[in-house]
This record gives C-alpha cells, sequence and structure tokens, in this order.
C-alpha cells in the first residue's frame, strides 16, 4: 500500500496557519499542469483559474469588508476584519472559476464535477510539492457583487479559492468516515 501514502498522508493545512513562502511562479504552473489533468468529458475545460497574491489580496480583503457591511450593516467589527483578512493570510490564492456551457450534451452536473476535481487536484499538487493549502468558498465566493469584482461574466462560478502557502504548523488529522461503513454490494 506504499503507493497510496501521499494520499493518505495529505490533509489540508487552514489559511490562518498559511505564510511566507508560496509557490514560484514555475511551481504555479507545474501546480495548474497537473490540475487540467482531470476527467472532463467532451473536452469542454469547463474552468479557468484567478491568481490573487501580493498586495491585491489586501485588496480584495478591503471589497469583501464594505461588501459585509453593505450585506448587513449590523456586523460585528470582528466579521468584518475577518472578511478584511480572509486573502491576507496564504501568499498565494488560486481561484477556480467554473464555466459551464448549458444545453450541451454533457450534462452541466458533469461540467461542474469535472471543477471539483480541478480544485481537488489543484489541492492536492500543492500538497504534493510541500505546500500547505486549503480549499475554501465562504459567502464571497456566492455573492454577486464580490463576483462581478473578481471579472466574473454570466456562466461562472467561483468552485473554490485553493490558499497555497508554508504551513507554520502541522493541522491536526480531521475524523474521516469508514469507508467500509459506506460500501454496499449491489446485489441483482
Ligand atoms: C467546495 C468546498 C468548499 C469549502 N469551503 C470551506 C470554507 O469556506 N470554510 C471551511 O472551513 N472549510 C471549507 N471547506 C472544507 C475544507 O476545504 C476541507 O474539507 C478541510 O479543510 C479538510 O480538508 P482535507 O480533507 O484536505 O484535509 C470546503 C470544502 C469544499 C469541498
Amino acid at each position: 500500500m506504499n503507493e497510496l501514502d501521499f494520499l493518505r498522508r495529505r490533509r489540508s493545512v487552514p489559511s490562518r496557519l498559511l505564510g511566507e513562502p508560496g509557490p514560484s511562479p514555475d511551481q504555479v504552473l507545474a501546480m495548474l499542469a497537473e490540475a487540467v489533468r482531470v476527467p472532463d468529458h467532451g473536452k469542454l475545460v469547463p474552468w479557468r483559474f484567478l491568481r490573487i497574491q501580493g498586495p491585491d489580496r489586501a485588496t480584495l480583503g478591503e471589497i469583501l469588508a464594505r461588501r459585509s457591511l453593505e450585506r448587513d450593516p449590523q456586523a460585528a467589527p470582528a466579521a468584518v476584519e475577518k472578511d478584511r483578512q480572509r486573502f491576507s493570510q496564504a501568499p498565494l490564492v488560486l481561484a477556480v472559476i467554473g464555466r459551464l456551457t448549458p444545453g450541451h450534451k454533457v450534462p452541466e452536473q458533469e461540467q461542474l464535477l469535472s471543477g471539483g476535481a480541478v480544485c481537488f487536484a489543484l489541492l492536492q499538487a500543492a500538497q504534493a510539492l510541500g505546500f500547505g493549502a486549503q480549499w475554501l468558498t465562504g459567502w464571497a465566493a456566492y455573492d454577486p457583487v464580490v463576483t462581478a469584482r473578481l471579472g466574473l461574466v454570466a456562466g461562472e462560478t467561483v468552485l473554490g479559492f485553493i490558499h497555497v502557502g508554508t504551513p507554520s504548523e502541522l493541522a491536526p488529522e480531521r475524523q474521516r468516515p469508514d469507508p467500509a461503513a459506506l460500501l454496499g454490494d449491489w446485489t441483482p
């Protein structure tokens, strides 16, 4: 079972524990090269990427903080501050953007699933390179004002923000489901 060691050991690190250094530009391209090698029915490439790094992370945080107050003028200052910091922990955030082709013979669900596979492949690629990473969404991923500021157009959605950096500490393993308990045998 040694072949499965990496997969068995990998786990996400919360974004608040991720700091410098992040991946180099070459490492980012290497990660993306793995991420695009996912099953994609019909070769529709129903996804794209956005790189968020450097001072732009704080700018996005400001957009979130302002929008957070717009959505809820009574929002607690701590919650608004949390939103302001959301993209400022890890040095790199890669947004995976789904772009579905409606009415195609490949159902939208399959296009979406391919995008989910991209997110996980990207997460694993970052972890395989020795970085800590976490797949997050949060309200901002679904907020039309924020997604417009990210440059998404009609038909596009945020499938995940993959935060990548160097872990300041090892995250504890989380409880995993028992696969045997989830397995049933089909009997005709
Ligand atoms: C689509 C998606 C969105 C997620 N969004 C969040 C989030 O906003 N906040 C959060 O704490 N965890 C979120 N998670 C969960 C974490 O990414 C992840 O399950 C957890 O960190 C453990 O991951 P691991 O199995 O790689 O260790 C999300 C997971 C998925 C699949």
